[in-house]
């Protein structure tokens, strides 16, 4: 028997070695993901998890795999194509210009590069037979525990080859139960977390709304592998997919129980004609694996898109003054003019112009006219754009404006010009969300017009420092006139059309700051946020909801990204309520001053002098979510710098219940050693913190194991609390 299991072993051994030099293995400072080209030539997963430091046989990682030696001829194929015997899904469907709808990859090579901050590991295959090849990329980026994913597609056939689908990742878990949260979404409840045990079969969350892609279903996710996804403890596999369209993320539980998870691009309408010669590049799908819970996970996402994709990720933001609740359509010179005055008294950094400024033939004066004519209403605004510029920076504000560059209202001279601009089917009855169109980017003389709208907006007034870009409408009509028997290619060539214009602009002018805005949170990707430097979370602006809203988002977000406005809506909640709500996130205010009580502009005042001072704390990444308002009617959530020195606590009161037991809040990510002097601060004028801790010097070992009392019983209440290390 000893003998036995010694040759085994042994044999095991030497099939472990003959592995080992077909081993690709990409790696973090936490994370380790191992490839291995089997005898078959084609290349396999043998390992994702925590990294395994001092093993320099990597080859042992194969062998969890002999567990179940039924799966062994299946295997974990990296990047698995229709026609293998695997019978799940598989990330790759090509229809060869012959018929054939199957394929082989097979390893040909592989390198891997230094990049600035990152290791990109380049991974080819090819089909032997036919001339297809694909190149898996992967960046892992070791301090932030991020590896960015995507692959490139390509053939030389002559006729037609279609690709049916072509996820950028395919991931493989074997765990006992794995649990995932998703994001639930609709207009003015965005980013709604929803979780479930997956079980055998599929589950798929995605999008098919093109424009405002992220309107029903966020493209993020969070697996708890093992048990449900914990704040701080347990494994946990968060992804997004980097794409503002139709996106796709595939959980499916094969017959043996493992999890394979598939993100991409949403195949669904999207069967696209790949050209001989062209490159089909997936978008970029990322991850992090966290064994410390969500919250280190969400850490590292907010450090690593500071550092490596937020645009502007480590500029400042501007506080503002946006007139869209206060006056809708309903403005003109003067009364701008005045508004600009406002923000400079309140304090704000910029005076945002929304919608309604523009279109003369069908001025833009409610929705159903003008969108797509961007030259400013004589009537309304007789000094156009360059008068409004000139009365803010006069003010001592600076400009910002509001366009909604992708769409068209029909009743436009621009519909009337360019009937075949727009998206829309033929011989079909039209469907119109907020009576509007979507503009054909698929077409470059779209793109042109697009990019001309920002551009023409710059050369004319140089000072103009900030846009918020809007896009309400999916894309209702799936038909482009210039993709003519290419339909197929719409749903892609549109976001990459958009791409090709907001890289001009970037390209052109640095430093301007971008909102992306869709009609709420309907546009949130990451790809999108390398042009913009924030988004507009949601129309929204209920304080209680965006409590659920922002701690979704935070999940992924910096701070620095999350636009968060003080407004009138739920007037049940005090100026003070809604405004330290919006204080956690980058701040703005759409709301009239001339309404509000003396006492509460006199608190707006105060508290954008101490979000000024604050900056530093408020955007740092490190993030700890305290108390779920999930779990409890409170909120609680801190945000410390680097250092740990300096560190903000925020806790809500939304409606607490009668007789209910409130129990002090645990503090996390100070230093144990170091003591910290806690005040309230933003307090209203005249009013006394009611905290037993105000004023009082604590180590960071108490505050993190006993506590502080800042919860409370009293409905709609909140405290913002400063820990500075003595
Ligand atoms: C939708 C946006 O979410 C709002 O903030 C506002 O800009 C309106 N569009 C304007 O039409």
């Amino acid at each position: 028997m000893k003998k036995s299991m010694a040759v085994l072993a042994t044999l095991l051994l030497m099939a472990a070695c003959a592995y080992a030099k077909n081993e690709i293995s990409i790696q973090t400072k936490q994370t380790q993901l191992v490839l291995q080209v089997k005898d078959d030539g084609r290349l396999y997963q043998t390992y994702l998890g925590e990294r395994i430091e001092g093993v320099s046989d990597l080859s042992v990682f194969d062998m969890p795999r002999l567990r179940r030696s039924h799966t062994l001829s299946r295997g974990f194929e990296t990047y698995p194509v229709l026609g293998t015997e695997d019978f799940f899904e598989q990330a790759l469907e090509i229809q060869h210009a012959d018929g054939n709808p199957t394929s082989v990859l097979k390893y040909v090579s592989h390198e891997q590069l230094a990049r600035e901050g990152y290791t990109e590991t380049i991974i080819r295959l090819r089909d032997e037979v036919y001339p297809l090849s694909v190149t898996l990329h992967y960046a892992a980026y070791p301090d932030y525990d991020v590896i960015r994913q995507w692959s490139e597609i390509q053939h030389d056939e002559k006729g037609k080859v279609y690709l049916g689908r072509y996820y950028s990742s395919m991931l493989y878990f074997e765990e006992d139960s794995y649990f995932l949260t998703e994001f639930a979404s609709n207009h003015s409840k965005e980013m709604q977390m929803l979780s479930q045990q997956l079980l055998f079969g599929k589950k798929i969350i995605d999008s098919r709304l093109g424009t405002r892609a992220a309107m029903f279903a966020q493209p993020f996710f969070e697996v708890g592998l093992g048990g449900p996804v914990r704040e701080e403890e347990g494994t946990v596999l968060m992804g997004t997919l980097g794409w503002t369209g139709n996106f796709r993320f595939t959980f499916e539980i094969d017959n043996n129980g493992a999890l394979r998870i598939l993100s991409g691009i949403n195949p669904d309408a999207s069967r696209y004609l790949l050209a001989r010669g062209n490159v089909f590049r997936t978008p970029d799908f990322y991850f992090t694996l966290s064994n410390r819970g969500l919250g280190e996970g969400s850490r590292r996402f907010q450090r690593w898109m500071l550092r490596h994709q937020l645009h502007m990720g480590s500029a400042d933001r501007m506080t503002l003054l946006n007139n869209w609740e206060n006056t809708h359509f309903d403005f003109n010179e003067q009364s701008l003019g005045a508004l600009c005055g406002e923000a400079k008294s309140l304090g704000v950094d910029l005076f945002l112009l929304d919608d309604g400024w523009f279109g003369n033939k069908y001025p833009r004066s409610n929705d159903k006219a003008g969108l797509g004519d961007w030259e400013p209403t004589r009537e309304k605004l007789p000094g156009g754009v360059p008068a409004l510029v000139r009365a803010a920076n006069e003010q001592g504000v600076e400009f910002g404006i509001w366009i909604e560059p992708e769409m068209v209202n029909p009743k436009s001279e621009l519909a009337e010009k360019h009937p075949d601009w727009l998206l829309r089917l033929p011989e079909r009855d039209t469907y119109y969300q907020r009576n509007q169109l979507v503009l054909d980017l698929t077409n470059p003389e779209v793109q042109d017009f697009v990019f001309g709208i920002v551009d023409h907006l710059m050369q004319e007034n140089p000072r103009l420092k900030f846009f918020k870009w809007d896009a309400n409408s999916p894309i209702t009509n799936a038909y482009s006139t210039f993709e003519k028997d290419r339909q197929g290619n719409l749903f892609v060539d549109y976001v990459n059309g958009l791409y090709s214009v907001l890289q001009r602009i970037q390209q052109k002018y640095p430093q301007l700051y971008m909102m992306m805005c869709s009609g709420g949170g309907g546009r949130s990707d990451f790809e999108g946020l390398r042009y913009f430097t924030e988004f507009w979370l949601s129309d929204n602006t209920d304080p209680v909801e965006r409590l659920f809203i922002q701690w979704g988002y935070s999940q992924f977000m910096p701070s620095k990204a999350m636009c968060a406005h003080v407004t009138n809506w739920n007037r049940q909640a005090s100026v003070k309520f809604r405004l330290d709500v919006a204080f956690s996130c980058k701040l703005g205010f759409d709301i009239s001053l001339k309404d509000m009580a003396a006492s509460d502009l006199k608190y707006c005042q105060q508290a954008i002098a101490e979000y000024n001072r604050l900056k530093p704390v408020i955007f740092s990444p490190d993030l700890y979510r305290l108390v779920s308002p999930y779990d409890t009617p409170h909120c609680a959530l801190m945000r410390v710098t680097e250092d740990r020195g300096h560190a903000l606590l925020f806790a809500y009161d939304t409606h607490p219940r009668y007789g209910e037991a409130i129990v002090p809040t645990r503090l996390r990510g100070l230093d144990p050693q170091s003591r910290y002097r806690v005040r309230e601060i933003c307090l209203m004028e005249g009013q006394k913190s009611n905290l037993a801790c105000h004023g009082k010097v604590y180590s960071g070992d108490y505050l993190m194991k006993a506590g502080l009392m800042v919860l409370g019983r009293g409905k709609l209440t909140s405290h913002i609390i400063e820990l500075t290390k003595e």
